[in-house]
């Protein structure tokens, strides 16, 4: 195994591991919705989220840094150029996100001043954590970037169509993080620039890193010959570049923005389930080319419900309120939460899970994965979020009609929508489900660490041969 592919699997452990921080959070934050005075004054609802959505953005960050680390040296076929450096930055990595947790558990606030801008919390949705950490962050980021170009650079008459991609996509990756620093007092201008950020990162740099490791991991697990993923990839980037660039506009409405940001937000969000589709497509087109052989059974199920879950929980579920018209009622209510759940679930996780599926393989170096275990994870993992989702969009449905349709969302509107049954029930599913996710969670740790066990006679013969490269 290459020095780089070590670094990879400690980043998806790490990734793996906070995976689980965030989904004791993310339950934590679903009880206050049910008992509202819960540890009041000792640690709010705030603060729980906060833990809750900053570990997901790290943790998402680091398991997609791992997959790259962990495919680049095997398709260079060489070393990763300064994985020393990788090493180095790891750890920084790994303390930095501890003090961070440190300071949001114990001193959670301070005053309005620079002094709590710099070392208690920059108070910026999803990117919480202090000046001093996001400046780490962006070393890490440049290093990391540094890293990859630079041994593509080294390697470059062994460049392939995934590599270009994968580098021309880091530098506006790390250049978007520069508006995790605030700057403005404006509130609206503030927000123009923080979804920038958010923005840009899931639903364009992230997606084009998520389409470049489901293309190797197609490759890795099927067979797949490296035209077919790369001509797929190329039709995915331009129409995720085409369309979320633009699509920006969908946060827009509402922010104090001009009046054309409705059009343009509107029409280009509509079109960003195409990409998305197209993954849909890849993805089923691949199985059958293949007759759905293949030499890792849990790495191909994770990957292929990337595709599926990222096309409905990003593009049908984030369709749905994207017309400035829906969103006027549907905005900021349990049916965002209920998107933003199925979305990064849907595009991410299921991806990272693929690969920490294809990282078991190669440690324990068996033929074929296979085994029933893994079932279970994926079968909980699964229920527990299409559940969680879907309490959510009930819970959002009702405050979208009860108390922004038909009460004019006044704040007495609010409270009543607040106590209906269908709201109130919605969030009870969400908090039922949502243990249901974390035994799944819990199932897929043991699996990952137990003995491997590969495929049953019987499945159809696996694949172990890689796909080589296309000659020039
Ligand atoms: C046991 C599982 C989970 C539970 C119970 C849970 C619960 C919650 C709660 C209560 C919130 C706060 C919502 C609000 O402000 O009203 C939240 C926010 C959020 N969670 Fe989770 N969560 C879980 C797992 C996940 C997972 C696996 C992901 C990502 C794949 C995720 C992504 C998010 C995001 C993006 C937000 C912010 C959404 C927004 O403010 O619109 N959560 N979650
Ligand atoms: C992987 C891709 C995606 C992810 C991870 C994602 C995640 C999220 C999250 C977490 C939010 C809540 C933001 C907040 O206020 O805190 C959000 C909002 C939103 N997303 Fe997505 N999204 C994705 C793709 C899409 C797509 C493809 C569309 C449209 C077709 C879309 C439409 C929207 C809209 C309109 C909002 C604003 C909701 C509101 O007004 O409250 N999203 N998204
Ligand atoms: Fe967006």
């Amino acid at each position: 195994m290459y020095e780089a592919q070590k670094l990879g699997i400690k980043y998806l452990t790490a990734a793996a591991t906070l995976f689980g921080v965030m989904i004791i959070f993310g339950l934590l934050s679903s009880l206050y919705y049910l008992f509202p005075g819960m540890l009041y004054n000792i640690f709010d609802f705030n603060m729980s989220k906060t833990m809750h959505i900053d570990t997901l953005v790290i943790w998402i960050l680091m398991g997609l840094m791992g997959a790259i680390y962990y495919y680049l040296p095997k398709e260079l076929e060489q070393e990763v150029v300064g994985v020393k450096i990788g090493n180095v930055a790891f750890w920084v990595f790994c303390v930095s996100v501890a003090l961070v947790a440190i300071t949001f558990l114990f001193v959670q606030m301070g005053q309005a001043n620079e002094f709590s801008l710099w070392f208690i919390n920059q108070g910026r949705k999803y990117v919480e954590a202090p000046r001093w950490a996001a400046v780490g962050i962006t070393a890490i980021m440049l290093a990391f970037s540094w890293n990859i170009i630079a041994t593509c650079v080294k390697a470059k008459h062994k460049m392939t169509g995934i590599l270009w991609v994968l580098c021309l996509d880091l530098i506006p990756l790390v250049v978007v993080y520069l508006d995790a620093y605030p700057a403005d007092t404006n509130i609206s201008r503030d927000l123009y620039w923080w979804w920038w950020l958010v923005h840009m990162w899931v639903e364009s740099t992230w997606e084009v890193l998520i389409g470049c490791i489901m293309a190797w991991v197609l490759m890795d697990v099927m067979g797949t010959s490296r035209k077919i993923v790369e001509a797929w990839l190329y039709i995915e980037v331009m129409l995720v570049l085409g369309a979320g660039i633009l699509g920006l506009g969908h946060h827009y409405f509402w922010i104090g923005t001009p009046d054309y940001w409705l059009s343009i937000g509107g029409f280009f969000s509509a079109l960003e389930p195409l990409p998305l589709l197209g993954m849909v497509v890849h993805a089923t087109y691949d199985a059958g080319m293949h007759r759905l052989q293949t030499a890792n059974r849990p790495a191909y199920y994770w990957i292929t419900t990337e595709a599926f879950l990222n096309f409905i929980g990003a593009g049908i579920w984030g369709f749905m309120m994207t017309l400035p018209q829906i969103n006027m009622f549907s905005h900021g209510t349990q049916w965002t939460a209920s998107h933003g759940h199925f979305a990064f679930y849907g595009a991410y996780v299921c991806g990272i899970i693929a690969v920490l599926y294809v990282a078991k393989q190669k440690v324990a170096g068996v033929p074929t994965l296979g085994g029933h275990r893994w079932k279970w994870a994926y079968g909980l993992l699964n229920i527990g979020m299409v559940g969680m989702v879907m309490g959510l969009l009930l819970a959002g449905m009702a405050q979208a009609f009860f108390e922004r349709a038909a009460g004019g969302s006044t704040l007495m509107a609010y409270t009543i929508a607040s106590e209906n049954p269908w709201f109130t029930s919605g969030l009870w599913a969400r908090t039922g489900f949502g243990l249901l996710f974390a035994a799944g969670y819990v199932v897929l740790v043991i699996d990952l660490l137990k003995k491997a066990v590969p495929q049953e006679k019987t499945a159809p013969a696996p694949i172990v041969a890689h796909a080589q490269p296309e000659p020039a």
